[in-house]
Formats: C-alpha cells, structure tokens, sequence
C-alpha cells in the first residue's frame, strides 16, 4: 500500500496520485483509471475542465472498491468562479462523477491581476463557497492550485478556513522554490503536477545517468525526487505499463547527493503556464 500524508486538518491522502490531464473522456480514460485502480492507486486527481469526469466515475463504480478506501480530487473551472456559480459547478462534478462526498476540491486558477481589476474579491467569494461545501461536510479537505504566494496572501486576509492544498507545476528544472517555501511554512501540501514536465524531462542525460544507477527509469526517479522533496506527484500516463511503472518507487531511496544534483538541474521546459498571466 502506497504511504499517506496527513493534511492540516487531519486527513490522510495518499502520497502518489493518478492524473488524468490530457486523459480523452471515454475508453481512454475509463480504461487507465481501470488499470489505475487495479495496479493500487487509491487517489485520482481529475478536473471540470479535463473533460473526463463522467468516464472516470464510471471506473470508480465499476471497480467496486469501498469509497472510504478512495481518495478523489476534482477542480473548479475558472468560468465557475464566484459563489453560486462555484456551489453549482461542484453538484455537476459530482453528478459526473457519480459522488456524493469528494475528498478533495480545488480552485483550479487563481483570478489574476492581468485578467481582473477585482481579482481578490472573485478568488475569495469563490472560496468562501469552497468553505460552505466544507462545512457542510460535503468535501474532506479543500484547495488551490497554480496559486502563487501573493494569491495566497490575499485570500488568507478573509479566509475562515485555511488551504490544505495547493497544487502547481512542479519537476526538476521547475521547483517554484517561493511557492513551495512558502506552504510549508503555512502548513499546506503541495502536490506536484506534470512531475514529468509533461514528459519533457524523460530524455535528460544527467537524470537517465542516474536512473541507470538504481536500475530504474527517469520517470521512476521524478516521481521519487518529489516524494523525497515532500511533494504529492501525480504522475499521468493511459499506458498500462508506465501506469503501473509509476507506483514502482517505494523500493529505492536517492541520495543526498543525487537530490541535490537533481534540484540544481536548469529549466528545460514544461507546460510553459504562468499563473500570473494565462489569460483562460
Ligand atoms: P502516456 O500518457 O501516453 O503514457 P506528466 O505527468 O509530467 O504530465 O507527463 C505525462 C506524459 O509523460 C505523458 O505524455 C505520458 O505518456 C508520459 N509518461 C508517463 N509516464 C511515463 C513513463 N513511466 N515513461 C515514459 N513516459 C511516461
């Protein structure tokens, strides 16, 4: 069994999750979430805005494993700000996902400056529903993601309830040193999308020199670098190999010196996604 964090507010989460960005709704995902489940994740990170929900629901049933064993995650899509609108977008994802409790929610990007005068007050009457749903007892634990110090500061000054979560781009080459700093200080998980760097980084010498050390791949040694670090990756893959590949790194540790090797590797590339700028 894969080993949990414990977040601020006591609820554990499993230390790797399953992303599913990029994953087509239909046989696609309906069949990595599958394989997913069968090969032991117990936490899937899905969105509104992937697009696969309902598929991804359909696997959760069809797998038969016990709800309390799960750990979901969904996000808010950034059309759905504001209060009504963000109590609204969650029934649908629930509708979809066939729950009637989530694990995990999150704002999926924070209004930013460049896009709104007002961008505080839309993140946090956005959040201020995001703490009903909570209260209410209909998610375990809420969140953010892509949220960057200065976005994090400006919701603490209403918040009632504090973020457990932010989620954000992270691999080698991208550590997002602030941010990560930053929720550690405030007691806030990070969780580490694209630890691959969308696949950017499987290619890098100095990360297959030392995969070939341990006998494991490059992407094995991102998904451990991120552990050791702290961080919950959610690694993506539909290929029933890498799937499975991805759970296989609970048997080797890296060395002090090959995490530092690996956190001083230069950026080489990514999604590319600026939370202060994007303009969806
Ligand atoms: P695929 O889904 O076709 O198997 P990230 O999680 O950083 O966004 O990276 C996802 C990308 O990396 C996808 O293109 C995925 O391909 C690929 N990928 C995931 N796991 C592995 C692996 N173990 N080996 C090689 N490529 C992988």
């Amino acid at each position: 069994t894969i080993p949990t964090y414990t977040l601020s507010n006591g609820v554990t989460i499993p230390q790797i999750g399953f992303g599913t960005w990029q994953t087509p709704d239909g046989d696609t995902a309906l069949n990595s979430v599958k394989t997913a489940l069968q090969a032991g994740y117990r936490h899937i990170d899905t969105a509104a805005a992937y697009g696969n929900e309902v598929s991804i629901g359909q696997a959760i049933a069809d797998s038969g494993i016990d709800r309390s064993e799960l750990f979901i995650t969904t996000k808010l899509w950034n059309t759905e700000r504001g209060y009504d609108k963000t109590l609204n977008a969650f029934e649908q994802s629930m509708r979809k996902l066939e729950l009637d409790y989530l694990d995990l929610y999150l704002i999926h990007w924070p209004a930013n400056a460049k896009q709104f005068s007002d961008w505080e007050t839309i993140n946090a009457e956005t959040w201020r529903a995001f703490e009903k749903l909570y209260n209410d007892d209909r998610i375990k634990a809420i969140g953010v993601s892509n949220f960057l110090p200065h976005h994090l500061d400006a919701l603490a000054k209403t918040a009632t309830v504090a973020p457990m979560v932010n989620q954000i781009e992270y691999h080698p080459g991208q550590l997002q040193t602030e941010t990560v700093d930053y929720c550690t200080a405030h007691d806030i998980l990070v969780q580490a999308w694209s630890p691959l760097g969308t696949g950017k980084m499987l290619g890098d010498e100095t990360l297959t020199g030392i995969a070939a050390n341990y006998g494991k791949s490059v992407a094995q040694v991102c998904i451990r670098w991120c552990l050791q670090n702290g961080t919950l990756p959610l690694p993506k893959s539909v290929t029933p190999e890498r799937i499975r590949e991805n759970l296989d790194v609970l048997d080797f540790t890296l060395t002090d010196a090959d995490m530092q090797t690996i956190n001083q590797l230069p950026y080489i590339g990514g999604s590319g996604l600026n939370p202060d700028t994007v303009t969806f």
